[in-house]
């Protein structure tokens, strides 16, 4: 594996361009007959992307001694939290208008809401705290705080499977994207698991 390809420009390429060319098919009236669902579909899966990438990185390096790939771990998770961020925002801003008593009576109706609140709620401290000083300042702590992202995974997982008309669980309906995040999610898990105590 190649040690020294820079990958921060292909990362900041993907993560701008998809939302610059949202921004113009929203503006240009490109983004189908519901523009506001498709924005929210979008960013949300423009979030797990960067969520899995993120995750994906100890393992390549693990495997490969891919260095690179520890240096971008930091920028993709921060790349899922903008997008996350943006996804939370088009929700609560554009379909409900900060209209706050609707926004509550929604989340209370709509149970998956609870899981993408909560999975957004602790994708905010973990993107705060992955700078240096954060590192430097937490110590082992950091470790543990950061093994949070895969609950975040996790509560993503069923923010999905529940937001659509399938059942993770008996395997019917759409079930597709929640269980390919699912798969993933847990293969990354298990590859960061050392070898000898595999
Ligand atoms: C305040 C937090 C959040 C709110 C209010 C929220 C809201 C929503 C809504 C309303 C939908 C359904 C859209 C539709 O079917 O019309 C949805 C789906 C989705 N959300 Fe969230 N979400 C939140 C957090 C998150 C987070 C943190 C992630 C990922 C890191 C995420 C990823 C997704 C994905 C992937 C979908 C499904 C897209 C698809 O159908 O392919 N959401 N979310």
């Amino acid at each position: 594996m190649p040690a020294r390809i820079p990958l921060s420009w292909p990362i900041h390429a993907y993560a701008w361009g998809g939302l610059l060319l949202l921004l113009f098919q929203a503006l240009s009236g490109h983004l189908g007959p519901n523009p506001i669902q498709a924005l929210e579909l979008r960013t949300g899966r423009g979030a797990v992307i960067f969520l899995l990438l993120s995750l994906a990185c100890t393992p390549l390096h693990r495997l490969f001694g891919w260095q690179e790939a520890l240096r971008q771990r930091r920028r993709l998770g921060l790349y899922a939290l903008l997008y996350a961020t943006l996804h939370a925002l088009i929700f609560i801003h554009l379909d409900y208008g900060l209209a706050w008593s609707t926004f509550q009576q929604t989340v209370l109706e709509k149970p998956y809401l609870i899981f993408g609140i909560s999975a957004f709620l602790l994708l905010v401290p973990l993107g705060a705290t992955s700078f240096d000083t954060w590192k430097q300042r937490l110590g082992r702590n950091w470790k543990r705080l950061h093994r949070l992202v895969y609950l975040v995974l996790l509560l993503v997982v069923v923010h999905v499977a529940l937001s659509q008309k399938g059942n993770l669980l008996t395997l019917q309906g759409q079930i597709l994207r929640p269980l390919v995040y699912a798969v993933t999610g847990g293969l990354l898990l298990f590859l960061r698991i050392p070898r000898r105590r595999r």
